[in-house]
């Protein structure tokens, strides 16, 4: 997000990845080993190849690396029923910084607990491969995608969803996007958009949410019944093409965006909402939105230690803020000054003490590292946003593995050594 895999002021190496793409899957045992370079569509079109009843959790954008993705935890629709990625993973092989090739056996188990949602990324070393446990998805499963608009009481619904969303079964997953509102001129609002995974048929999704979330009224005409992996290739956001899509690396349109996150423990009032209206109306607010990510359920099970991914029961749902930008990249600070003035907004809203944010949200404002020397007081500041609590054990973890700190970035985990 931040770019920090290919950017740097100081003389740097890049190790491209690009060809450790192969995925082994083994039906038999449900396990599956992936290279460090592969891209989640590629993760999944291999699984698919093999059998339509396994999957992963990933997320939803199919040219994200599983590299980065499983290091930073990786949350995404499955996860209210399976957890993290991160929680999914069994076996890793890392290159240290001598170059010896370690699995989780000779590793040991806090190198292992620090790759799986640590940022590990440009942290710890290498990720060849890693091996996951493959989760059961049903034949069938059924997606919607519902928008609506101000006069359809968007401020309203979007309000309820906050209640409803974290506390459904673990089958069902909807995820709100709250853009500005098309055509808002004068309307001073915003809309919302549903976009929802349910791992079932569509009459059952339809009655549950005529007795769980009536005011979406949803009906059957709005749902679509597909495949699991079809349910991979819409929530990447194409419908007709052929599910070969997933492996194109370029098929998405290239766009320069940065965002920002948050995690909600409460729900927010609906002036809060309402008052997103007239910001998102403003010029700069023409490119942002903010994604609510649901969780409960599963996520609530795993103790915050569990990985270094710290925020799982308590939070209701994450926000990723995004904004682009227009044809000049010289007028991309308007744009991003815009959204952390609304980030600001939100602040008596969301988490405190620390504010937490989400490592594979990466974002630099939140603070970054000495440039000259790693200062654990300085990284703290962003450490545990990210890490809470776990940020002490990631450095611990880190001054052992690499404390000469040869893998570092602007928010690398500091060696203390
Ligand atoms: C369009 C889009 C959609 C997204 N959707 C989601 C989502 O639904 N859920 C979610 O949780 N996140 C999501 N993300 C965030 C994503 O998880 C992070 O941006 C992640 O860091 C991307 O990983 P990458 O390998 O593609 O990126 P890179 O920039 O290549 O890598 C990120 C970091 O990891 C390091 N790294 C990469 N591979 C390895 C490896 N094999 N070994 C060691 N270090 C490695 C890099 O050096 C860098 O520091 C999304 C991002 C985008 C751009
Ligand atoms: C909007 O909400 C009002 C009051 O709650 C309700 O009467 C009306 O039917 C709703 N409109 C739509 C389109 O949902």
């Amino acid at each position: 997000m931040e770019g920090l895999s290919y950017v740097a002021d100081a003389p740097f190496v890049v190790i491209d990845l690009v060809n450790l793409k192969s995925v082994d899957v083994d039906v038999k045992s449900r396990t599956a080993w992936v290279e460090g370079g592969a891209t989640l569509g590629e993760l999944q079109y291999r699984i698919a190849e093999k059998s339509g009843t396994l999957g992963f959790p990933t997320g939803t954008c199919h040219t994200v690396g599983v590299g980065g993705y499983f290091s930073g935890g990786g949350h995404g629709p499955l996860s209210r029923k399976y957890g993290l990625a991160a929680d999914n993973i069994v076996d890793a092989r890392l290159i240290n910084v001598n170059g010896e090739i370690l699995d989780r056996k000779s590793m040991g188990e806090d190198l292992f607990w620090a790759i799986r949602g640590g940022g590990g990324g440009g942290s710890f070393g290498i990720v060849f491969d890693w091996k996951l446990k493959l989760v059961h998805v049903p034949s069938t499963v059924t997606v919607f995608t519902v928008t609506k608009a101000p006069q359809q009481n968007a401020t309203q619904i979007v309000h309820r969803w906050q209640y409803i969303a974290p506390k459904l079964s673990d089958d069902t997953f909807i995820l709100a996007t709250i853009p500005r509102a098309e055509a808002s001129e004068g309307q001073r609002s915003i809309q919302v958009t549903f976009r929802a995974l349910f791992l079932g048929r569509s009459d059952m999704l339809v009655s549950l949410m005529e007795k769980q979330f009536p005011e979406l009224r949803l009906v059957k005409q709005d749902c679509i019944e597909m495949s699991w992996i079809w349910s991979v290739v819409y929530f990447a956001q194409f419908t007709t093409e052929p599910t070969e899509i997933l492996l194109d690396r370029t098929a998405s349109t290239k766009s320069n965006f940065k965002v920002k996150s948050d995690y909600v423990k409460e729900p927010i009032s609906e002036f809060v909402f309402k008052g997103m209206g007239p910001m998102f109306d403003e010029y700069e607010g023409r490119f942002a939105y903010m994604n609510l990510v649901p969780y409960g359920a599963r996520m609530d099970e795993n103790p915050e230690t569990e990985t270094p991914f710290p925020h799982r029961a308590g939070n209701i749902y994450s926000i990723m803020y995004a904004t682009g930008q227009d044809e000049e990249i010289t007028h991309s600070e308007k744009y991003i000054n815009w959204m952390r003035r609304l980030h600001r907004y939100m602040t008596s809203f969301v988490s405190k003490s620390p504010r937490e944010a989400y490592v594979n949200y990466r974002d630099l404002d939140i603070g970054v590292n000495d440039k000259d020397e790693t200062n654990y007081e300085q990284s703290s500041i962003w450490g545990f946003k990210y890490y809470k609590k776990n940020f002490e054990k990631l450095v611990k973890v880190k001054s052992l593995i690499d404390p000469q700190n040869f893998f570092k970035h602007q928010q690398s985990i500091p060696s203390t050594v």
